[in-house]
């Protein structure tokens, strides 16, 4: 069953709403880069800091790291992004366009009546040519060769360059991680579909290093492979995706790095034809990077194990995953249109996790008067250090539901006359529409038990 397309539709919404806008608007735009408006950012960080809480805060064998975006040249050089990473790209001197050479069967020429490439009459594409991916800017104030530098296309580098420094500070011992969530750049060749693939993205890696010839009674790399692959997808289903829409796609020996020992991809399904696609990698990289390293820069990249007596370059089992890729993923799985009993109007709804929603709570003071807006007020100023919260007392309660809903705000709490008699305040759930009357004094404990579950 292929799912609706929702994209267009989540593009509208999160402009209108302010989740996501396109990036140097007034201008025209810059080609698939985007911005992050209030809702948007916070949404990103719920992500973000579930990631890091999962990878990083609740284990002892994973070490943090934020490394710098311009790193030395040598890095890519060593890492192979500066010989391999490259789309080979066909240009159509006619029109301007440029295509992947490797994609040209799903390819249409920009000009009307819509045709494939070549097929217009007047096209003039070109052989295919290799087109390197990556940003490169001057360091210093001369721009020559000598001072280029790139801006980083993963952040695995950073990872790697560091392995020794995170591993003696930290006195830590093989097998551990090393996590660090950052912005990387790609100059893609076919960016598209919103924020699914840009050229400026963040990412969140993971690189865990492991002995490639544990002893006895240990994980070997493959089983820490497993391990990480298994952690990994619990980690998207406990964001909230659907199991359904989730699935791993084992890459094929042609899929596969040279150097890769195995790679799954984890997938979701976004619906309408983009369908399934990747939102994570988890790799095993062997040794490739750390002894690419150890050969460029003449630095041992050996991890000294003092109980076995020996040295070795550490395997690495990377967990490589788009925090932009799975925001969208989330708001893809979240929405829904749906029909509201007793009502003429349907409802557009987020129904994002609780934990992840922008803003946890709408306040409504029912009128304008009887002391309901300083009752609402209060709970606003209580409640705001905790979390982010909306006052709301423009238009009717079905009309602020209904804002609230849109942008995936899982309570709002209503204060009324009854609520300045008897202190008491209604509580309605997002997503079952039940309305609970509690004490505005529990008030707090009652939010953080629901966003807790
Ligand atoms: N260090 C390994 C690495 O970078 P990758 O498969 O190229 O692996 C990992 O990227 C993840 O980064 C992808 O699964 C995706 O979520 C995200 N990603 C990669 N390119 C992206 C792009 N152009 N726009 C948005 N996200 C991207």
């Amino acid at each position: 069953m292929s799912r609706p397309d929702v994209l267009e539709k989540l593009v509208s919404l999160c402009k209108r709403r302010g989740f996501i806008f396109q990036s140097s608007e007034i201008y025209g735009g810059t080609g698939s880069v985007w911005d992050y408006g209030p809702l948007g950012v916070e949404l990103k960080k719920n992500v973000k800091d579930a990631w890091w809480h999962t990878m990083v805060r609740s284990r002892d064998d994973v070490e943090g790291l934020d490394a710098a975006i311009l790193m030395h040249p040598r890095v890519w050089e060593a890492s192979g992004h500066v010989s391999g990473f490259n789309d080979p790209l066909i240009d159509c001197k006619a029109c301007k366009a440029r295509f992947r050479a490797d994609q040209m069967d799903g390819a249409s020429c920009p000009r009307k009546p819509s045709k494939k490439p070549g097929e217009q009459g007047d096209c003039q594409l070109t052989e295919p040519r290799q087109f390197n991916l990556m940003f490169k800017t001057f360091m210093g104030p001369v721009e020559d060769t000598a001072a280029v530098v790139y801006l980083r296309p993963e952040t695995a580098q950073g990872i790697f360059v560091n392995f020794l420094n995170v591993q003696q500070a930290r006195r830590q011992k093989v097998p551990f991680g090393i996590a660090q969530i950052g912005k990387a750049f790609r100059n893609e060749i076919t960016p598209g579909n919103f924020t699914f693939r840009t050229r400026e993205f963040e990412q969140m890696e993971m690189q865990f290093f492991v002995d490639p010839a544990a002893a006895e009674g240990k994980r070997t790399d493959m089983e820490w492979f497993e391990y990480w692959k298994a952690q990994r997808m619990e980690w998207h289903l406990a964001l909230g995706l659907e199991r359904e829409r989730l699935e791993f796609h084992q890459h094929s020996a042609t899929e596969l790095a040279h150097y890769a020992k195995a790679a799954f991809d984890i997938q979701f399904d976004f619906g309408g034809t983009l369908g399934f696609q990747e939102i994570e990698g988890v790799h095993h990289r062997s040794d490739f990077d750390l002894g690419r390293h150890q050969e460029f820069s003449s630095k041992r990249m050996e991890y000294v194990d003092q109980v076995a007596n020996r040295r070795y370059i550490p395997y690495v089992v990377e967990t490589s995953v788009g925090a932009d890729r799975v925001t969208l993923a989330l708001l893809c799985n979240a929405y829904a249109e749906e029909s509201v009993e007793g009502e003429s109007e349907g409802r557009v709804v987020l129904h994002l996790k609780p934990s992840l929603a922008p803003i946890k709570a709408g306040i409504f003071p029912l009128t304008k008067k009887d002391g309901q807006p300083e009752m609402a007020n209060r709970i606003v100023e209580d409640l705001r250090p905790l979390y982010p919260v909306d006052y709301d007392d423009a238009g009717s309660i079905g009309k602020r539901y209904r804002r609230q809903d849109e942008v995936g705000t899982p309570f709002c709490v209503t204060i009324d006359p009854e609520s300045t008699g008897n202190g008491t305040v209604t509580v309605r759930d997002r997503d079952t529409l039940a309305q609970d009357r509690i004490d505005a004094t529990q008030l707090r404990a009652y939010l953080a038990a629901k966003l807790a579950g």
